[in-house]
């Protein structure tokens, strides 16, 4: 397999854009300020399943509370780590109080919801967070898979 360049200097904060690697969609984020704020959040962190996330979820260089290399993008593959179905990009937050999720990405086929570093949260049927691809940053704007 031959790697696969993203060019993301035109990805506005808060955008996604979906890519195929391996015959796999990677979702490729563009995190904002308040997006990084919630990824640290305690009250949201204490509600993962997966949250430290287990090796083989991703890279070493990406064992990290933004699971990336750069903090504002979020590089996973998008397929659900309960029956493969592929996650809808929610980033806004929803809801209030117990009801409530920070937004990312969720599941339209069982429910399962993940946070902008694709952290599973408990009480879906998702065992794992969406797994990291190996990629690399040979610049500032361009994220190479594989
Ligand atoms: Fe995603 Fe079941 S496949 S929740």
């Amino acid at each position: 397999h031959l790697p696969v360049d993203v060019d993301i200097s035109a990805l506005p904060p808060g955008q996604q854009i979906v890519v195929t690697w391996q015959g796999k969609p990677v979702f490729i984020t563009h995190r904002t300020p308040e997006a990084l704020a919630v990824l640290q959040d305690a009250a949201q962190t204490a509600r993962l399943r997966d949250g430290p996330s287990r090796d083989n979820q991703q890279p070493p260089y990406a064992t990290n509370w933004h699971r990336s290399l750069d903090p504002r993008y979020g590089v996973v593959v998008g397929i659900c780590t309960h029956l493969g179905c592929v996650p809808a990009y929610k980033p806004l937050p929803e809801g209030k109080g117990e009801a409530s999720w920070p937004g990312g990405y969720a599941c339209p086929c069982h429910g399962s919801k993940f946070d902008l570093a694709g952290r599973v949260f408990r009480g879906a049927p998702a065992p794992y967070n969406l797994p990291v691809p190996p990629y690399s940053m040979p610049t500032p704007t361009l994220i190479r898979l594989g």
